[in-house]
């Protein structure tokens, strides 16, 4: 679940002061898998860096899951920062490792004393079981796109934020992932937030935001 109040965000460009947020408040319900419409430079980017305590605001309040991150100090949002799950539209793959060093990297990077649940299942699903000795440059950018999607996944958390993962792909490769990271979060109850620039691709999703002029219209 995610509530947040009344949110103030400004950025300081050049001398000018550009607000980007200013007086935002909206809900999603847990397990809701939602889609994040809006022109370029209307701030999806910067709600999602917000929401997953990259960002703090100015003013106001962001709770999720029960956790007041806006108060947070730094120690504690990157504490929170382990516990969801962020895909790129660029990847970011580390280049010199196995499609499978890649998704085990940032599990035990965050959880060092704990063994992964569910590895193989994961990979199975996402259909990279024979891809696993393979580099990522040797990899088609949806099958790249589907490790980002293990390696957020591979950690449970129970709130996944991805900015435009299907950016980089052909429509059917977008729709497949699509798809699939759509059916995985709602298998395993996970509050999905994406942004995407396709109209087309938000029929997976339970509900559509439009982010226009630093207020939901949808
Ligand atoms: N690091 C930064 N420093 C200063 N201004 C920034 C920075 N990042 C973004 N902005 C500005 O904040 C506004 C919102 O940017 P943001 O990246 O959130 O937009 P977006 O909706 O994600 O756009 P796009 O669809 O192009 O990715 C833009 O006007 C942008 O120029
Ligand atoms: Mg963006």
């Amino acid at each position: 679940m995610i509530s947040v109040s009344n949110l103030l965000f400004r950025r300081q460009d050049g001398d000018q002061v550009q607000t980007l947020f200013d007086g935002l408040s909206f809900e999603i319900a847990g397990q809701e898998q939602v889609a994040l419409l809006g022109d370029s430079g209307s701030g999806k980017t910067t709600l999602l860096h917000l929401l997953a305590g990259l960002l703090s605001p100015e003013r106001g309040q962001i709770n999720i899951n029960g956790e007041l991150i806006s108060g947070y100090n730094e120690q504690q949002l990157a504490h929170y920062r382990r516990k969801i799950g962020l895909i790129f539209q660029h990847y970011q793959l580390l280049d010199c490792l196995t499609v499978k060093q890649n998704i085990l990297f940032q599990h035990k990077l965050n959880f060092p004393t704990q063994s992964p649940v569910g590895f193989e299942a994961l990979v199975e699903q996402l259909g990279l079981s024979n891809k696993l000795e393979k580099l990522p440059s040797q990899l088609s950018g949806g099958e790249q796109q589907r490790v980002g999607i293990a390696r957020a996944l591979l950690n449970q958390p129970k709130l996944i934020l991805a900015d435009e993962p299907t950016g980089n792909l052909d429509q059917t490769r977008a729709h497949q992932v699509v798809e699939m990271l759509t059916t995985l979060c709602k298998e395993r109850q996970i509050n999905l937030v994406m942004v995407t620039h396709s109209r087309q691709l938000t029929q997976y999703f339970d509900s559509v935001k439009v982010l226009a002029n630093g207020q939901f219209n949808e």
